[in-house]
């Protein structure tokens, strides 16, 4: 048998899978990594530590394997998006990694606006000025580590540093270039007016691939360290949603995703290069071939439920937090939640604002709240899929992935709110199979990626919306949609006392 290794550096842990030929994991293993937050709205990772995890898990994996070590033919990466990891001459990391929820750079993204313009911004990079993106991190170093920003001779993505340290090689590819901002996205360039005009060498930008391009072999350190073959081939891979996106099967018009992570995504998938969303949702490259995206993101989906559990029911598992919210009828008693913990990015791109909670009442228990946070999550994921529908696109399908699948009246409340079939496949493994499957096409073994997904993607359940629920969310979704606006000042006004 031969396999191909998916490798998922995401925000809190790297996930390893081992996939077969015809697309079963045989083996998975998960290291765990912690942020560093300074100060509010500060997050960062140390890019060592991915390096060290990876490596550590790596090894673990080959000790458990019993096959021949040759037969893994293919590794390939997914990585959380948009971090920026600064290298010197000798490709050394200058700091640590600017993460892709770090809201610090405000004011570089009104500094973009301003030396490029708003809408010659969208054209070339189809996207806004969000402070999650590099490009503001980029600027942000400048300003205020300018001796360190001195020694910059190359910036990278999360998992492009991490292949550089499996292979010896350094590159970018073009999924995850696209949530720079310094990309050309249709062009599939950088782009030498952005970088002249925000005052940036066009030389710190890595050399560009294709997600499925092969980039190199392990090196015999790696190999040595983990017990791979020398002989396994490195393909480059793509950003995490990109490869959830492949890893679920969404390789046509038509197809979307809800994915619920830390943070919570809807994508759908587009073959054209020209549509325009006016910059409402993320317009990205795909990591299949030649094809696009468009995307809404919570900043906090799945991180507001574990915060609600760290704060309130501290000890406690997701499955005991959530066992009763299929007792709580539709609309939580009169609770409303926004899930701003973090500040928001889909519809309202904003890093001031906060959650609320609407219509505590005395007679509200636990149950109540939780319910009332799943509700908020999913009504978030929702402005992005009534976005998707003004601007014409069908969305009657959604295969939805992540944590939130792990509950089944989440996935009924997605259904419901939603207004979709929702479809859970079996053995979900999102961007980690993205991952494997860039492999598996790059190594020869399908003649596309959407062969790969039709063998190794089967659908374990269906859910279907309650008409009933439907009519009482469509009401509900009218008042969440307030709240944003209704709360946008006071929140503003708050900023000054938070830590
Ligand atoms: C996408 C985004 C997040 C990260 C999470 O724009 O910021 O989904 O990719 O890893």
């Amino acid at each position: 048998m031969k396999y191909v290794i998916g490798i998922d550096l995401g925000t809190s842990a790297v996930k390893i899978l081992l996939v077969n030929k015809n697309g079963d994991v045989v083996q998975e293993v998960s290291k765990e990594f912690d942020l560093i937050q300074e100060r509010t709205g500060y997050s960062e990772q140390d890019p060592h530590r991915w390096v060290d995890q990876t490596v550590a898990g790596l090894s673990d994996l080959l000790k458990d394997f019993d096959g021949n070590k040759e037969d893994i033919e293919g590794i390939s990466f997914s990585g959380q998006m948009h971090g920026l990891v600064l290298l010197d001459e000798n490709k050394d990391v200058l700091r640590n990694a600017i993460l892709w929820n770090d809201t610090r750079t405000t004011e570089q993204c009104k500094q973009i606006y301003h030396a490029v313009g708003e809408e010659r911004l969208l054209k070339i990079t189809k996207n806004p000025a969000l402070e999650g993106f590099t490009l503001p991190k980029i600027l942000w170093v400048k300003a205020h580590e300018p001796d360190l920003y001195a020694q910059a001779k190359t910036f990278v993505l999360p998992k492009d540093y991490l292949r550089y340290k499996l292979t010896g090689e350094l590159h970018m590819e073009y999924s995850d270039a696209a949530g720079t901002l310094v990309l050309n996205v249709s062009e599939k360039q950088w782009s030498q007016e952005i970088c002249d005009l925000v005052g940036i060498d066009r030389a710190l930008c890595p050399p560009l691939v294709d997600s499925h391009e092969v980039v190199g072999k392990v090196t015999s350190e790696i190999a040595q360290a983990t017990g791979l073959a020398t002989s396994t081939r490195v393909f480059a891979g793509g950003a995490d949603n990109a490869c959830g996106a492949i890893g679920s099967g969404i390789l046509e018009d038509g197809k979307t995703l809800c994915s619920i992570g830390t943070s919570g995504v809807v994508l759908s998938y587009e073959s054209s290069n020209d549509k325009d969303f006016q910059g409402k949702v993320h317009y990205f490259n795909h990591g299949a071939p030649n094809a696009y995206y468009t995307m809404g993101v919570t900043l906090a989906a799945g991180y507001s439920l574990s915060w609600f559990k760290d704060v309130f029911a501290k000890g406690e598992s997701f499955e005991d937090l959530m066992t009763d919210v299929g007792f709580v009828p539709v609309g939580s008693n009169g609770l409303l939640f926004t899930p701003y913990v973090v500040g928001e990015r889909t519809p309202h791109a904003d890093a001031s604002i906060r959650a609320s909670f609407i219509g505590m009442d005395s007679s509200h228990e636990r149950k109540d709240f939780v319910r009332a946070v799943m509700e908020g999550i999913t009504f978030s994921l929702n402005e992005a899929i009534a976005i998707f529908r003004k601007h014409g696109k069908t969305i009657d399908t959604i295969v939805s992935t992540g944590g939130g699948t792990k509950n089944e009246d989440w996935l009924q409340m997605q259904a419901d709110i939603f207004d979709a079939k929702i479809v859970k496949l079996a053995s979900e493994q999102g961007p980690g199979m993205g991952a494997a499957m860039l492999a598996a096409y790059g190594c020869g073994w399908f003649d596309s990626l959407r062969d790969c997904a039709d063998a190794f993607l089967k659908v374990e359940k269906e859910f279907l919306p309650k008409r009933d629920n439907v009519e009482k969310y469509k009401k509900l979704f009218a008042i969440y949609q307030e709240v944003y606006g209704q709360t946008k000042e006071m929140n503003e006004r708050l900023v000054e006392y938070r830590k």
